[in-house]
């Protein structure tokens, strides 16, 4: 049997330039891009508002082409999207017209699995994610928190290789963030010492939330967005532990310094 390759994605000399239909103005958001994902590791992505963390994530899901360079996943290049690669995006709504389990059904019954098949998966990650008893509620029945964790479970069903997963925690309160970023590590298989883990690209605006979770961080710079810095988190897991401590501290306050100077230019210019 072929071996896997150890990067699962890999991104050649990536650039986006996105132009207006309504007054032909372009907006280059990414630019130069090299840069590979590893299979099985938790990539965390900070930047300044407006660097193109989106962007980046929309391309590896297939949503967009990239405008130069190539975006491949296991070695081919993306054409489209594929349930491989899963998203939860903060702004990719539930479906209100569906339940939580009419939701987390929806991508199998989507790729045609059969009934009995995609309910008794829909059911075991509604249990998973700590939503048993609301199967049969509407999202606007839900709490934030508990939206996400549909969009999670919804994410889940396709059992994908890469969770893309664009701010999913942002919209909710701390305590339930802090909640939902253990189980989301507990799902990933954080405490699994020597699994075989999904890979997931997480991007976050929290700095101590991208410590707390990767294995790498990706530090993009200000508009057009390139790489500044691919920083090891060398930190032991599981990782709720370390929630706090000085190990974590130090981090936070180094990737703050890498960011705060750009972070502050975005501001000045988005407010120009
Ligand atoms: N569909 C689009 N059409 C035109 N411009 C776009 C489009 N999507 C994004 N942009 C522009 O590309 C740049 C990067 O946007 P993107 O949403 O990727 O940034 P981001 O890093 O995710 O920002 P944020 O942290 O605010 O979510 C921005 O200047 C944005 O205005
Ligand atoms: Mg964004």
């Amino acid at each position: 049997m072929e071996k896997p390759l150890d990067e699962l994605v890999r991104l050649q000399g990536v650039g986006m330039v996105y132009q207006s239909s309504r007054d032909g103005e372009r907006v280059e958001a990414l630019a130069g891009i090299d840069f590979s994902v590893r299979r099985g590791e938790f990539l965390t992505v900070v930047g300044p508002s407006g660097c193109g963390k989106s962007t980046l994530l929309s391309l590896i899901a297939g949503f967009a082409a990239p405008t130069s360079g190539s975006v491949l996943f296991e070695g081919r290049p993306v054409d489209g999207p594929d349930p491989a690669r899963g998203v939860m995006f903060q702004e990719y709504a539930l479906f209100p017209w569906r339940t939580v389990a009419g939701n987390v059904e929806f991508g199998p019954f989507a790729r045609g699995v059969d009934a009995a098949t995609r309910r008794a998966r829909a059911q075991t990650l509604i249990d998973l994610v700590g939503l048993k008893g609301f199967e049969r509620r509407y999202p606007h029945e839900l709490s934030g928190g508990m939206r996400q964790r549909c969009a999670l479970a919804r994410m889940l069903a396709n059992e994908p290789t890469l969770w893309l997963m664009d701010e999913p925690l942002a919209a909710v309160d701390l305590q339930t963030r802090i909640i939902l970023q253990d189980e989301l590590l507990r799902l990933w298989g954080d405490a699994r010492a020597g699994a075989q883990r999904p890979t997931v690209m997480f991007v976050t605006h929290g700095i101590d939330e991208a410590v707390l979770l990767a294995d790498r961080i990706l530090v993009l710079g200000r508009r057009p967005g390139r790489i500044k810095e691919v920083l090891e988190v060398d930190l032991p897991r599981p990782r709720a532990a370390l929630r706090g401590s000085a190990e974590v501290a130090r981090l936070t306050a180094h990737l703050w310094e890498l960011i705060r100077d750009e972070a502050a230019q975005a501001i000045a210019e988005e407010t120009q």
